[in-house]
């Protein structure tokens, strides 16, 4: 079985294409534009591997996707290739629409072409599955409800607006052209080789810089958290056993407060890494402004995954963030360069409505 796995550079497209590389009855190529993001750092545990390769490309190239479609006989096209991060579709929506929206359409295309060229037993193996996230759906309250794969999609942000306009584009070429689609709605990922622009990276990386800790608004809303390894087991089964036309959502059925996160984050590097002097890492978080068009809550009801795919969680919240803080402590070679070169944790995405 031959993957195509777009945006593999990134944090959970890495998770993937080691994920899949375990197997050797797959082929694995990996396409990335190497954004800020894309990092192949993240591949080095399979940068050697038999059955893995590396496509330097970008998904809004048509004629570059359809030519590495052919050349590697794919089966099976993942695509995770996107702008990611919320605060960064504030300051500058217009990446979001590129990549997210002309993208996913230039690759439905090119994915079109080739399907259409290939010979009947080829044709209905093949498979395009577009991993797309539970911020489609909006905002819940504070107080009850769960996103089903059949809640009207409400998105927020410039991100889960251009994600919600990717999805609609993938289901109109399955209703439209035939194309043998399936997606994949998931909540908050978390894990090594985490961007830290996010979240739970960022707050480790802060921690033992001893730099503020920045909690947005009263650190109240709640995300489901979920970790990367058990979403790469599903990206596997939703990729190769999905029905074609569904879609699944994914989630980890570990609801917290972002102030609680970040919590447990501090209590256990006061653990691990006690501070010079003896406080608490807690004395460095910090309320600041909050997220413009700040989704309340989210949570996922996984159910249909785990009846139809036999699919369910390995790792809970605490052994998973315990994991997490651990890898962060033992890999300052993946993310020192980042925080150097790349990105340093500076506020982002706190432009107000009137003044965008
Ligand atoms: P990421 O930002 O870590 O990685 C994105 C990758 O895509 C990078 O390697 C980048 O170089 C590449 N890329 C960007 N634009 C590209 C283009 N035009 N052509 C080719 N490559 C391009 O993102 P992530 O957190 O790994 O998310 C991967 C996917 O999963 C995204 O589609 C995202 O919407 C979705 N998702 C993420 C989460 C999460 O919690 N991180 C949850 C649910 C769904
Ligand atoms: O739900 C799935 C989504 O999860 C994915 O689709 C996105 O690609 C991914 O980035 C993530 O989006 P979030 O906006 O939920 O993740 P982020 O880590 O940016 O923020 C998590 C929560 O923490 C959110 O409520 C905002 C808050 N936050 C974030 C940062 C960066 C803070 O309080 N302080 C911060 O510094």
């Amino acid at each position: 079985m031959n993957f195509l796995v777009t945006g593999g550079a990134g944090f959970i497209g890495s998770a993937v294409c080691r994920h899949l590389c375990a197997n050797p009855a797959y082929r694995v190529t990996n396409l990335d534009k190497l954004t800020y993001a894309g990092n192949l750092a993240s591949l080095r545990p399979v940068e050697n591997a038999h059955n893995y390769r590396f496509a330097h490309a970008d998904i809004c190239d048509e004629r570059a996707v359809l030519d590495i479609l052919r050349r590697d006989d794919i089966d099976i096209v993942m695509n995770l290739a996107a702008e990611s991060h919320v605060d960064r579709s504030i300051d500058g929506p217009g990446a979001f629409i590129e990549t997210n929206i002309v993208g996913t359409y230039r690759i439905l295309n090119a994915a079109l072409e080739y399907w259409r060229g290939l010979p009947e037993d080829s044709k209905s193996r093949f498979r395009f599955h577009h991993v797309s996230t539970d911020e489609v759906f909006g905002d819940l309250p504070f107080d009850g409800g769960m996103f089903v794969e059949e809640t009207p999609y409400a998105p927020s942000s410039p991100y889960s607006a251009s994600k919600a306009a990717s999805d609609h584009l993938v289901r109109a070429w399955h209703e439209t052209y035939g194309l043998p689609v399936v997606l994949s709605n998931c909540s908050n990922n978390y894990g090594p080789y985490h961007f830290p622009e996010k979240l739970i990276p960022l707050v480790i990386l802060n921690a033992l810089d001893e730099k503020t800790l920045p909690v947005y608004g009263a650190g109240a809303n709640v995300r489901d958290w979920l970790f990367v390894e058990d979403h790469a087991r599903a990206l596997e089964l939703v990729a190769t056993r999905g029905r074609p036309g569904e879609s699944y959502n994914v989630g980890g059925n570990s609801e917290r407060t972002n102030l609680s996160v970040v919590e447990t984050i501090c209590d256990l590097l006061d653990t691990r890494r006690p501070r010079a002097g003896g406080k608490s890492y807690r004395d460095l978080i910090s309320f600041v402004t909050d997220r413009p068009g700040h989704d309340r809550r989210y949570a996922i009801d996984a159910s249909k995954i785990g009846r139809d795919l036999g699919w369910a969680p390995s790792e809970n919240f605490d052994s998973g963030l315990a994991r997490t803080v651990d890898w962060f402590l033992d890999n300052k070679w993946w993310w020192g360069p980042i925080r150097e070169q790349r990105y340093a944790g500076e506020r982002l995405g706190e432009a107000r409505k009137e003044g965008v």
